[in-house]
């Protein structure tokens, strides 16, 4: 059925939203229409008025040429001259994902091409787009059919969304979401030897079959500077950006994760786009949506361009996206990613690792500590920044739980709060919430630091886990001693009483979620650990 959605645009899937279209376009109307590759947005490639209707409707640059979609092989002499190379790449990937551009022919006008002397020719291989085309009777001009600078449309409604309530296009064909989901390859052949100008499904490994010398246009994957000469304006636009500020982050899912939790504490609002499996790598208060396995790029070329505009309708300030930097498909999903990220681009591999220690009470903690300073380990001891935060958090700490945790001086006594705040698991859950961030906080900002100096760090606490900050580490380790020898050490070292140790132990987190964490697990049960000192040497150096 086809529906109307306003009184200005038609919206189907049937033949007779098909028929309607291809009446619309031979009429000189605007119509997006579904292709293997994203949605496009259609004109009488002949029609130098309605060409012109696609620049206004998408707000595109006059200086962006648009693409010749045809129906038929024996098209592509009518509106351009083909080089014998051209019939072999339309043999082997036509009807399909490719995008040649020739020397343009007199009937292809001026507007389509940008004023240049030649023209880009696309052969779709999806059946409506085909259907389109021959019904319409002419060769169908067409860029991608999102609002220029936005991401590229891979189903009907991405395409609804940015034109709903104008009256810029006539409608919109339903065809499903696009099966490769990122834009047609562009090659040149109008050079010798032809230069890939746009990476996509067919590879460069795919085109040297026929064209061995083929080049790789710069801009690819580098960021050209404004005003230079390029073959093709379109590398030059902004491109495929959310609204969100984004920042792509290549590296190990730990390292990435870590990075990217440290720079998301500064600010509310984050999103992260990241691959199937990093999950849960990332601070709870992230909005974290996957795109795919790292190691399925057709999968993550297929949702990516969805899930950027899934994350950007959620109002955040800023994007982290994981980027695979690698060949084939995946130098096509680099490609668009790194101008979705408008070439801000950090890889984490460069800063010095960063490692995590924790264990319960009286495991030895420090002992290991030392150790690892000695190594030239930075420390950042979140258990000494914990005491130190409490006078940073003490108004809202007083407003939760009123003026008796204060001492005479007005400072926070630290017997008096531990009194209220462990009282109950909701008055310790206020305490942890509160005190917490500033830990976060003044931990990212040492980590910063060390970073900036290209230090090795080592974060260290027992409340690691509670607030999070094993989330910055890329490697954990857990220091582990029985029960019985925590005991004997923690009465022997604090002073207390076997109960009140007793009742330390029980506030304390389960040893096996600790464990769970662990990257590295050191046995401290005996007094001279020498040989588990050995394989953590080993362990670290590894990293
Ligand atoms: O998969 C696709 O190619 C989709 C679907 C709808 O077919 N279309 C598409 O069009 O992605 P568009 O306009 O978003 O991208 C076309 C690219 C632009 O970068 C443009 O600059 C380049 O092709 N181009 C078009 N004609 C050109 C020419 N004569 N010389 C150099 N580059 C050209
Ligand atoms: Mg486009």
């Amino acid at each position: 059925m086809m529906e109307r959605h306003s009184d200005t645009m038609f919206f189907g899937s049937d033949r007779e939203t098909i028929l309607k279209a291809a009446k619309t376009i031979a009429e000189g109307g605007l119509v997006a229409f579904p292709t293997e590759t994203v949605y496009g947005l259609g004109a009488n490639a002949l029609n130098p008025t309605a060409s012109a209707n696609i620049f206004k409707a998408k707000g595109r640059p006059a200086d962006n040429p648009l693409i010749v979609h045809i129906a038929d092989l024996a098209d592509l002499e009518k509106y351009a001259y083909p080089t014998p190379v051209a019939y072999q790449l339309a043999k082997a990937f036509w009807p399909g994902p490719l995008t040649m551009i020739l020397p343009k022919k007199e009937i292809i006008p001026d507007i389509v091409s940008a004023g240049l002397p030649t023209v880009a020719i696309r052969f779709p291989s999806n059946p409506i787009a085909q259907e389109l085309i021959r019904l319409s009777g002419c060769p169908i001009a067409a860029p991608s059919a999102n609002l220029s600078g936005s991401p590229s449309p891979t189903k009907a409604e991405h395409v609804r969304n940015d034109y709903e309530g104008t009256d810029r296009i006539d409608g919109i064909i339903d065809g499903g979401s696009c099966a490769c989901g990122l834009e047609s390859t562009v090659i040149t052949l109008t050079t010798t030897p032809p230069v890939l100008l746009r990476p996509g499904f067919i590879t460069p490994d795919d085109l040297r079959e026929f064209i061995p010398d083929l080049v790789i246009a710069d801009a690819v994957k580098n960021k050209i500077p404004e005003g230079t000469k390029v073959q093709s304006p379109g590398l030059l636009h902004r491109h495929y950006a959310p609204k969100a500020e984004t920042e792509g982050v290549k590296g190990s899912s730990r390292r990435a994760a870590a990075y990217i939790n440290a720079s998301m504490l500064g600010t509310d609002r984050c999103g992260v786009m990241c691959f199937d499996g990093e999950e849960d790598l990332y601070l709870s208060k992230a909005e974290v949506l996957s795109y795919g396995k790292e190691s399925d790029p057709a999968q993550r070329a297929a949702e990516m361009f969805d899930a950027l505009r899934i994350l950007d309708k959620k109002n955040l300030k800023k994007i982290f996206i994981r980027i695979h930097d690698g060949d084939g498909l995946d130098l096509a999903i680099f490609n668009r990613l790194i101008r979705a990220c408008e070439f801000n681009i950090t890889d984490p591999e460069k800063y010095p690792p960063v490692i995590g220690l924790t264990g319960l009470s009286g495991s030895g903690k420090t002992t290991i500590g030392l150790v690892l300073k000695e190594m030239g380990y930075d420390h950042i001891d979140t258990d000494g920044i914990s005491r130190l935060t409490l006078d940073l958090g003490k108004e809202e700490l007083v407003t939760a739980f009123g003026e008796t945790i204060l001492s005479s001086d007005q400072t926070v006594d630290r017997k008096k709060l531990a009194a209220v705040a462990f009282s109950s698991r909701e008055n310790t859950d206020i305490l942890n919430r509160i005190t917490h961030r500033y830990i976060m906080a003044e931990v990212v900002r040492q980590l910063k630091k060390d970073q900036d100096e290209k230090k090795r760090a080592l974060i260290d606490g027992a409340a690691l886990l509670e607030a999070e900050a094993d989330l910055l580490c890329d490697r954990l380790i857990v220091v582990y001693a029985p029960e019985e020898v925590r005991l004997k050490r923690i009465l022997e070292r604090d002073g207390i009483t076997e109960e009140e140790a007793k009742k330390r132990f029980s506030r304390q987190i389960a040893f096996e979620k600790l464990s769970q964490k662990a990257d590295f697990l050191f046995d401290n049960s005996s007094l001279f650990p020498e040989s588990e000192i050995k394989r953590l040497t080993e362990f670290l150096s590894q990293i």
